[in-house]
């Protein structure tokens, strides 16, 4: 018997289901309040594991409790949210998936973990991979972005980066990707909301990325919050057990969301706590995180019958083979350094913050700011705003730690003098301070605006209806327009904005997203031309409200858009089109594609297809252009979207140069899931597209042919 089966033999049925439970603690709370007693409850062995928890003094103070005070002395599991960096923070998952570059999304988590486990966690509640759609879901921050082919290479690329290549290694956490399901998918973009996506959409869409994060090792897997269609994702046996345990082959832990297993009964799916706490069992949740559901429910649910002890036993050995797996029963104490985490990666931070800028427009050439510029004016409440540059959701991140636009430009333009006017609050409806912003915009030679929205505005809980500038911001930016100076807008938030009428008459419009620690540096070197903006749009970005959920993976219609073709798939008060195509991004460089290559034309099931383009940068600048390959399968027995992104690459070329990029693509990459949902791959022409963004008009194409 090996010593995880005795441990499970000595243990009583509370210390079971203690190992199934895990407890808020109160640095970090991200629910309904969390329960006192924590303590208690780890000496009693009625709590296995804890969430948001860091520093190491906290950490192995309760650490300890678990080891001396405890009767079978099993060592706690400790996780945190550390969705985008640790005390470095880095951009917000949907800026950093703008680099649309797998090694340094692997490497961005490598270094969040290393802090992460010095502040002693052992279990990370990222890497969020939800496909989002619908830019009214606050958690489009959180999440890559639209597609499922970038969805699953961030998965894989975050799951190795917080774990390593050894999990128990002191700069190692256990992984948990989130939130299975079709979180992405509430209705209306309403947080919490129902989901109803057909199976092909959950198969197709919103599926791959976790399938891809199993295939990569990730630890523990997050169920959403959410119903799919009627069945709660916590208690879906079919997606949990059948799909993830069964088709997956996922033999690591289920861990519930806050409160989720108690919430079963608000779904209307469970009468009492007992049968909460069975469906939930029941559908393969291992840990029941901060409801307390198991250790009230569960032995009501074992007396009745509703579950039985070997599926309470499979899920208590999944957690001690985790603990197992992070050396956490040879060396409790091996996270959580003295000095607790340094922030090792300002540089790194800074690096990924500047590529993840998106130059949306340049109307006028603003940018680079010109040498000899000796007076700007920062406008805007978002100029000085050092918490809301972390994003959402950066429990470690220290606002006094974060680089502001103001500070970052005040060291990057010694020579100059820059000035300050919030002019208005993010949100509230106040606009006295206008006049003295407008006063400043007049005697400066560039103004730089910076507006969007407050952290608080996406993340959780963050939906919005409206995806306009919160408060009186428009009338401040209209204002500083009117002025006549020239205007460099940055954009803050968490997701897509639709404001037409400012790109229409801004010089430039950046997005800047919200980029962590080194936000203010990285925007620097963006506007003084140290860097060439790089940054690509990992979502289709709408011109209004009403185009959501707006995505580049349409399916043909039978009457597709045609301006003013009224009975065409079309608005009749707003273009069909997006504001700007998945993949778009200017620089101070402009790249034109030619020459594209497919070969052979002829192929098998069992072959590769060979492609190459001819990339020519046409302008006096370095810069790097970013690739996208599609695919498109016109004629199928299920319709399949226009374009289906396979593939990406980035090539660097200095002024005037020419490259080429090549790719090896599998032709099995062409297979869908046919109508029983299995992947095929049916004989015929598919096209091969490939361009700088999703804009179909602007794509080079060639044809192959797959025969049976
Ligand atoms: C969120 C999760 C998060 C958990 C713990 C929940 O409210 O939905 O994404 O991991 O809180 O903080």
């Amino acid at each position: 018997m090996g010593r995880i089966d005795r441990l499970l033999a000595d243990m009583s049925l509370g210390e079971k289901i203690g190992q199934l439970n895990m407890a808020a603690s109160y640095r970090a709370v991200t629910g309904p309040a969390a329960p006192d007693g924590l303590e208690e409850g780890v000496r009693s062995g009625r709590v296995g594991s804890v969430l948001n928890l860091w520093g190491s003094a906290e950490v192995h103070a309760l650490q300890r409790l678990a080891l001396e005070e405890s009767r079978l002395r099993i060592p706690l599991l400790v996780g945190l949210d550390a969705m985008h960096g640790h005390r470095t923070i880095f951009p917000i998952p949907l800026a950093e998936a703008c680099l649309f570059d797998p090694d340094t999304w692997r490497e961005t988590a490598r270094t969040t973990a290393a802090e992460a486990a010095a502040d002693g966690v052992n279990l990370t509640f990222a890497p969020m991979v939800d496909v989002a759609r619908d830019p009214r879901w606050g958690r489009i921050a959180e999440s890559p972005g639209e597609d499922p082919w970038v969805a699953s290479e961030f998965a894989v690329a975050k799951t190795r980066g917080f774990q390593g290549s050894d999990l128990r290694a002191a700069g190692s956490v256990a992984a948990t990707t989130k939130h299975l399901g079709a979180y992405g998918a509430v209705t209306a973009g309403r947080e919490y909301a129902s989901v109803d996506v057909s199976e092909r959409t959950l198969h197709e869409v919103h599926l791959p990325a976790f399938a891809a994060a199993v295939a990569a090792g990730t630890a523990a897997i997050m169920p959403a919050f959410v119903e799919i269609a009627g069945v709660p994702v916590t208690a879906n046996g079919a997606l949990l057990r059948d799909w993830l345990r069964g088709r997956c082959a996922f033999d690591g832990v289920v861990i519930s969301d806050y409160n989720a297993i108690a919430e079963l009964r608000a779904h209307g799916v469970a009468a009492d706590t007992a049968e909460a706490a069975a469906l939930a069992l029941r559908a393969g949740i291992d840990i029941d995180m901060a409801s307390e559901t198991y250790v009230r429910g569960l032995p009501a649910a074992l007396q009745r019958g509703l579950v039985g002890q070997a599926e309470l036993e499979a899920s208590v050995l999944r957690v001690l083979r985790l603990k197992e797996r992070l050396g956490l029963l040879d060396d409790p104490y091996g996270r959580g350094t003295a000095a607790g985490a340094a922030m090792t990666a300002r540089p790194l931070a800074r690096e990924v913050a500047r590529r993840a800028v998106v130059l949306l427009t340049q109307r006028r050439k603003v940018l680079p700011i010109s040498a000899d510029t000796r007076h700007i004016a920062v406008i805007g409440p978002l100029g000085s705003a050092p918490r809301e540059m972390l994003g959402p959701w950066a429990a470690a991140g220290r606002p006094e730690e974060t680089v502001t636009t103001l500070e970052g430009l005040r060291t990057a333009l010694p020579h100059c003098r820059i000035e300050f006017s919030p002019g208005v609050a993010t949100a509230a409806v106040d606009p006295h301070g206008i006049p003295a912003a407008i006063e400043l915009c007049r005697t400066a030679q560039l103004v730089v605006l910076c507006v969007g929205e407050d952290a608080s505005m996406s993340g959780e809980g963050g939906s919005r209806a409206e995806l306009g500038l919160p408060g009186c911001q428009r009338a401040l930016a209209e204002a500083v327009l009117d002025v006549g100076k020239p205007v460099i807008v940055l954009l803050s938030s968490g997701r897509p904005l639709a404001l037409p009428w400012l790109f229409e008459r801004a010089d430039a419009v950046l997005a800047t997203w919200f980029l962590g620690s080194e936000a203010g540096h990285a925007i620097a070197d963006v506007l003084t031309g140290e860097f060439n903006p790089s940054g690509r749009l990992p979502v289709t970005w709408p011109r209004h409200v009403g185009q959501a959920p707006i995505f580049y993976g349409q399916r043909p219609s039978g009457r597709p858009a045609k301006a003013g073709e009224r009975l065409s798939s079309t608005y009749l008060d707003v273009p069909a089109t997006p504001q700007f195509p998945f993949g778009h991004g200017l620089s101070s460089s402009s790249f034109t594609l030619c020459d594209l290559r497919c070969a052979p034309h002829v192929l098998r099931a069992t072959d590769s297809i060979e492609v190459s383009v001819g990339v020519r940068n046409d302008s006096a600048s370095g810069g790097e252009a970013t690739l996208f390959l599609f695919s498109s399968d016109p004629l199928a027995s299920i319709s399949r979207p226009l374009l289906e992104l396979k593939a990406v690459r980035r090539i660097a070329l200095a002024a005037g140069a020419r490259g080429s990029v090549g790719w090896h693509l599998p032709v099995a990459a062409l297979a869908f899931p046919g109508a029983q949902l299995a992947p095929v791959l049916e004989p015929g022409r598919f096209g091969i597209h490939v361009g700088q963004s999703a804009d179909r008009e602007q794509l080079l194409s060639c044809e192959i042919e797959l025969t049976a």
